[in-house]
């Protein structure tokens, strides 16, 4: 992919943020997602580059930080400046010394199997299966094998532009159902029980919501296509097969190698994106090879989509005009 360089990042900044010297570097995407961020080090980075890397994460849904090998507490910390740390729901994930950090893994920590190894190999959106969805992923890899490591990005808002007016209208206005039932990874505490027994079990962990199909982003305004191969299980008003019928013709759409962006890992990168803009996906791991990632999901204060109120209860629908949370507001970190 090329980029093209910003001439001045400082320029986009209020100005007594543009006054403060800094070495930061951005590279614009050259298509719709993926600003690219260096000569930074997250241990140490100041309120102006940390605004100035919401500001490209709000525009350009995906941004990759280069360079920079923190230490579990520092990788937690520099999360901390986007919003408020997850605790994944299922502890199997957790890192065993600090629960924000969910880890995917193939290894061995201290002799003992850590986190679930093989996640989110199908296009899907983070916690979409929940009443509120995890606005921001930040993801690291501790061990990168040998061979390639990807993970491949769709941008819904690029798709919407381009559905075809009859799926257009059988969308909007209509309610996706989200579930996390046929995702469950089978741990060792479940052996001996039944298919049924653990479907049921995984309803009763994530039982099902809805969510709009096409939602309206809380910063730009932009509307996304909200629904993921993983966990849209069906839509309202249809019958099932119907809704399978829709819901494939979009899947197919959406994963057409014209939409899918790919990130090719290199040492040091840590990537955020927003989970309202885009659909991702990880790449295998090649046989014999060792792969650990570290993600960390952030809360980062505003509504999943307009009309949802972000709350740590039951988020509601509301009514509401539709205004926009200006950039500037996302100056302060919780
Ligand atoms: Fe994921």
């Amino acid at each position: 992919m090329e980029y093209e360089l910003e001439e001045s990042a400082a320029a986009r900044l209020p100005a007594n943020l543009a006054t403060n010297a800094s070495a930061l570097k951005v590279v614009l995407p050259s298509r719709s997602i993926g600003a690219e961020i260096s000569n930074v080090d997250i241990r140490t980075i100041s309120d102006g580059d940390v605004l100035t890397i919401k500001r490209q994460l709000y525009e350009h849904k995906l941004v990759v930080i280069r360079g920079q090998f923190p230490s579990e507490e520092d990788y937690i910390a520099f999360a901390r400046r986007f919003g408020t740390p997850q605790i994944y729901l299922q502890p199997n994930y957790h890192h065993p010394e600090h629960k924000e950090i969910f880890v995917s893994s193939n290894e061995q920590y201290q002799g003992r199997k850590i986190g679930v190894r093989g996640t989110g190999r199908y296009w899907h959106t983070d916690y979409s299966f929940m009443p509120e969805p995890l606005p921001l992923t930040m993801l690291r890899a501790k061990t990168l094998p040998r061979g390639v490591r990807e993970t491949y990005y769709i941008d819904t808002t690029r798709v919407l532009e381009q559905l075809p007016d009859d799926l257009r209208a059988l969308v909007t206005d209509r309610f996706g159902i989200h579930e996390g039932k046929y995702r469950y990874k089978v741990q060792a505490s479940d052996i001996d029980a039944s298919l049924a027994e653990l479907l049921e079990m995984a309803i009763g962990l994530a039982p099902p919501v809805r969510h709009p199909c096409i939602i309206e982003h809380p910063v730009s305004g932009k509307r996304c296509l909200y629904v993921n191969r993983g966990f849209t299980t069906g839509l309202e008003g249809l019958s099932a097969e119907e809704s399978a019928r829709v819901l494939n013709r979009i899947f197919e759409l959406s994963e057409r190698a014209e939409h899918i962006h790919t990130h090719s890992w290199q040492d040091g990168d840590i990537l955020l994106w927003d989970n309202r803009y885009l659909l991702h996906r990880a790449g295998a791991v090649a046989p014999g090879e060792t792969s650990t990632t570290y993600r960390i999901g952030i809360y980062d204060g505003l509504p999943f989509y307009v009309g949802l109120l972000p709350s740590k209860s039951q988020p509601v629908l509301v009514e509401t005009n539709v205004v926009h949370y200006p950039v500037g507001a996302l100056e302060v970190s919780p």
